[in-house]
């Protein structure tokens, strides 16, 4: 398998298959549920990510390709990246790898509080608004945000199952972010996501 810390930016990351019985049942999950921005900088592991990432955004239902997360009309117009300590990554949930999207360090530009930089794993919600055909403008904008918030709140469910720690975060400089993801003007930044281990204090 291939190692988070050593893998190169340039090459795909196969994840491992998702492991579908782990975590805490829901209830707990929900009672534990929370913003944490104390992060370990510890890397997270290629399963926790295929795990995350599964839970995240990823495919529950193979025959109609459909997601673990609602999508107005199914358009499934938020792509996650992935911005890990060796490179930025495209999560592609068809055949659950990460695509190499460059290979520097951008976790510094998904934010402005101190800990994005430290924390292993930051992800960013884009929307496509390509592939939201005939919704009008004022649709486009809603409609991505809430898409983009079931996401989040999935990755903050199963992080609270896991003992992770997670953060959703509105502030960043999006310019600055979608020039380093080399997003057209369709491709909207809508939000980004600390996920690592919580730091002992
Ligand atoms: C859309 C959105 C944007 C947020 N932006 C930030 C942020 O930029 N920085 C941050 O530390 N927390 C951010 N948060 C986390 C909230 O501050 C947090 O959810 C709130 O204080 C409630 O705490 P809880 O999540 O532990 O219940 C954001 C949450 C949401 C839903």
């Amino acid at each position: 398998m291939v190692n988070l810390q050593t893998s190169q930016a340039n090459e795909p990351i196969k994840l491992p298959p998702p492991q579908l019985d782990s975590g805490l049942p829901l209830m707990k999950a929900l009672q534990l549920r929370q913003s944490t921005r104390n992060f370990d900088s510890k890397q997270l592991n290629l399963q926790d990510l295929s795990n995350l990432l599964l839970a995240a955004f990823g495919i529950n239902r193979k025959e109609s390709g459909k997601r673990t997360a609602p999508s107005a009309m199914n358009w499934q117009e938020i792509d996650i990246y992935v911005a890990l300590k060796n490179g930025t990554f495209l999560y592609d949930a068809k055949s659950h790898i990460l695509k190499p999207i460059n290979d520097k360090d951008i976790r510094k530009l998904t934010g402005k509080q101190y800990f994005v930089e430290e924390a292993p794993v930051n992800l960013i919600y884009v929307a496509d608004w390509n592939r939201m055909k005939y919704a009008n403008e004022e649709n486009k904008i809603i409609w991505s945000a809430v898409d983009a918030g079931s996401i989040m709140q999935n990755v903050y469910l199963y992080c609270a199952s896991q003992a992770l720690a997670t953060v959703a975060r509105g502030l960043f400089d999006k310019e600055a972010l979608s020039k380093a993801l080399h997003l057209n003007p369709e491709q909207k930044v809508i939000l980004c996501q600390t996920v690592g281990y919580p730091k002992k204090i």
